[in-house]
Order: C-alpha cells, then sequence, then structure tokens
C-alpha cells in the first residue's frame, strides 16, 4: 500500500495550534506554519479504523487498556528498540510533558536542582521553573557541524548545585542527535557518581536516520536501569499528540511507587480511551506506514539541504541524525536574533521556532519542522530565501 504525504490537507478551522493561533500569537494569518512537531498528515489507516470502531460503538466511558494493549508496546519496544519490557514497569500519562511534571515532583523538593542540557525543548525549562525546582544548565556546544556534549561541565555543575534529577533528551530535540551508546554510558555515569536520577524523554525515538541507531537509555546497565524512567509515546511517530496519551518504563519499584503517587495526587486515573486505542493499533499495524512516512522525510530532509546549498548560501544546515525537526543556522546572514525572527516571521511570513526559545545557544538558529508536503516546504523555504536577499 502506498500512502500519499504530499497530498494538502487543510488544518486551518481545525483547532490545529499549529494553524489557528497565528494571529493569537502576533503572527500574520497568512503565516506558513512549520513550528510545533506535529505533522501535516493524517495518521495510518490502520490507526483511522481501529479509532472509527470505537465511534461505531458509541459508547466513550471509563477504560483501561487490555493485556493486548501491554502486548502491544512490549512487541514494538522489542523490535524497534531491543528493549525487553515487562508490563509491570509500565505507568501511563497523558503526556510525556506531564510525565517530565511528575518526575520532578517525585524525585526532588522545592529548591532543589535539575539539569538540563540546552538548547532543548522548551517544556524541560517550563516545568522545572513551574514547580518551584532550581534550573541548571549544561551547555552542548557545536563542533563541525555536530552538536556535542560537555561532559566536564555536566559534572561541575551537577556537583556545584548538588543536582537531584536529570531529564536527558534523547534522540535530541533541537539538535538533532542520536546519542550514541558510548555518550549515555558517560552521561550515565556521572548521574550514578552522584546520585542523579535520570528521566529520559525519548518521544523521538522512531525517528532516527540511516546509519544511526536509538539507544534507549536503560538497556546501558543494569544500575542505568535502576537509576531510570524512560519516557515515550506513539504520539511523534503516528501523529496523535491530541489524543494525549504517553507510556513510562520505570523498572526499579520504589522509583516506580513515587512516580505513580505523584500522578495519582493529580487526579488523573483512567487513560484517555482514545489514546490507548490508536496507540495499541499504532504499534500492532502501524508499521508499514511508518517505513514509507520515513522515506517522505529523508527525501524533505534531501530538498532542504539542497535548497540551502543553493538558495540559502549563508544558512548552515545541522545534519539531523533524528527527528523530523531540522536546526538551521542563519547566523551567516549577520541578522541579530531579534532582526532574524522578524524577517522571518513578518517578512517571509514563515512561523518557525525561533533558537533561542530553546537556550540562548541557539541565537541565529531557527527550527524548522519537515512533517509536511514538499509543497508547503518548498514554499517556506523559497519565502525565507526571498527574504533574506
Ligand atoms: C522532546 C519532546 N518531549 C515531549 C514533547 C511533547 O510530549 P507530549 O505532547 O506527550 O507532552 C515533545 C513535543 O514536541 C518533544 O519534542
Amino acid at each position: 500500500m502506498s500512502y500519499d504525504f504530499n497530498k494538502i490537507t487543510d488544518r486551518k478551522n481545525t483547532n490545529a495550534i499549529k494553524y489557528d493561533l497565528a494571529v493569537a500569537r502576533g503572527k500574520p494569518a497568512d503565516v506558513l506554519s512549520l513550528w510545533v512537531a506535529d505533522m501535516d498528515f493524517p495518521t495510518s489507516p490502520a490507526i483511522l479504523e481501529a479509532l472509527q470502531a470505537r465511534v461505531q460503538h458509541g459508547i466513550f466511558g471509563y477504560s483501561v487498556p487490555g493485556e493486548d494493549f501491554y502486548e502491544s508496546v512490549k512487541k514494538w519496544q522489542k523490535e524497534e528498540h531491543d528493549f525487553e519490557i515487562t508490563r509491570h514497569w509500565v505507568v501511563t500519562t497523558p503526556g510525556v510533558v506531564f510525565a517530565i511534571a511528575c518526575a520532578i515532583k517525585a524525585f526532588t523538593l522545592e529548591g532543589e536542582a535539575v539539569i538540563i542540557q540546552t538548547p532543548v525543548y522548551y517544556p524541560f525549562k517550563n516545568m522545572i521553573l513551574a514547580n518551584k525546582r532550581k534550573l541548571v544548565t549544561s551547555s552542548l556546544f557545536e563542533k563541525d557541524g555536530k552538536w556535542q556534549i560537555d561532559f566536564e561541565d555536566f559534572e561541575r555543575k551537577i556537583v556545584e548545585n548538588d543536582v537531584k534529577l536529570f531529564i536527558l533528551c534523547s534522540p535530541h530535540n533541537p539538535v538533532g542527535r542520536v546519542w550514541t551508546r558510548e555518550e549515555l554510558t558517560r552521561l550515565s555515569e556521572i548521574c550514578l557518581r552522584h546520585n542523579v536520577l535520570v528521566f529520559a524523554d525519548e518521544i523521538h525515538n522512531d525517528f532516527v536516520f540511516e546509519g544511526h541507531k536509538h539507544t534507549v537509555f536503560s538497556t546501558i546497565s543494569k544500575e542505568a536501569a535502576w537509576n531510570s524512567v524512560i519516557s515515550t509515546s506513539a504520539s511523534k511517530t503516528f501523529n496523535l499528540a491530541g489524543l494525549q496519551f504517553s507510556v513510562n518504563f520505570i523498572q526499579n519499584p520504589a522509583l516506580k511507587k513515587k512516580f505513580h503517587d505523584e500522578r495519582d495526587k493529580t487526579g488523573y486515573d483512567e487513560p484517555s480511551l482514545m489514546g490507548f486505542t490508536a496507540t495499541q493499533a499504532a504499534y500492532e499495524k502501524g508499521k508499514e506506514w511508518l517505513l514509507e512516512l520515513k522515506k517522505h522525510l529523508a527525501s524533505n530532509l534531501d530538498f532542504v539541504r539542497t535548497f540551502v546549498k543553493e538558495k540559502l548560501p549563508k544558512a548552515r544546515l545541522i545534519e539531523p541524525e533524528g527527528t523530523y525537526l531540522l536546526w538551521l543556522d542563519f547566523s551567516g546572514y549577520g541578522y541579530s536574533d531579534s532582526e532574524l525572527d522578524d524577517i522571518i516571521v513578518n517578512k517571509a511570513k514563515v512561523w518557525l521556532d525561533r533558537g533561542t526559545m530553546f537556550g540562548l545557544e541557539g541565537e541565529g538558529y531557527q527550527r524548522i519542522n519537515i512533517a509536511t508536503p514538499r509543497a508547503l516546504l518548498q514554499e517556506a523555504l523559497e519565502r525565507i530565501s526571498k527574504a533574506l536577499q
């Protein structure tokens, strides 16, 4: 079966934050949106069928996932990530950011320090600050077109601030790194040395470009497994973010209890019926669609690479190893960060995510979402190229 990822589906007036919040967020009404990390394609037909069957049934009462749901998660993790899970490790949450907030509250006290590696997905910082914890950042740095970890800085910051929790982004949004087993091992060893728990946000785990492999943090060692929460979701992979459902794997029973208790305190109980129905269908029957989607993303990436070379000669594409979010360095054009943003938003009329939203290290960068039909991607790049001339 083939799927048409170049068909344009109008998302305006569908309550999509990517499209319908433009004016409310100060963007021109006719802006082209390639910012937030969801996709402009309908999800896999197998998922739609499973959801339609529930709609047909017509009753949406309190529901819990069955044994077949856990089997589907188990099979997906094993086949895609070589990660053997048991049902008892699974805790569901209505999203990964919700799980981050739970972990912060479960494993740290107010005023205690939590470390992140900036530039990084901005809700990490927001959740730390909103929960009145101390924000500690260790900057990633770019060398020869590749963003890397400063391990000495990471360890020093942990010691200096008596850090209790590390929120890891793996694969990394926005710098596109798929951390290697060696890098993750070094991070894990530092965290174990200083009693720092690890929350691994692995929501982008299914998007890894050829030549790279995602390593589930807890597969590094028994100690890493005991010292971590792994959080993921079918929501990025299959474009289901609005269904508000994610899964966490916690092997250490003491950590699991703390996390579970914190989750329960929020009043969340049974998960979203449509969320787990879609997730199960995705993991049981979504593979073929995903393989086709990945071909489309790889082809969009090729397109951007060529476009940048030919029509945005002063910009630099950071070659992504994973995710469908590209990190583009526009500093060669010589504009200040706010001038650049103003040109892209108001002159080019394209809505991307400004690099500094992810941390000051993102100055001069913009993040572009390529999970869209080619025509929209091309139009956005043409507009940017023209505006920068
Ligand atoms: C790294 C990362 N974590 C979490 C999320 C959002 O997860 P959720 O919608 O499940 O809260 C995103 C969305 O872009 C993301 O990039």
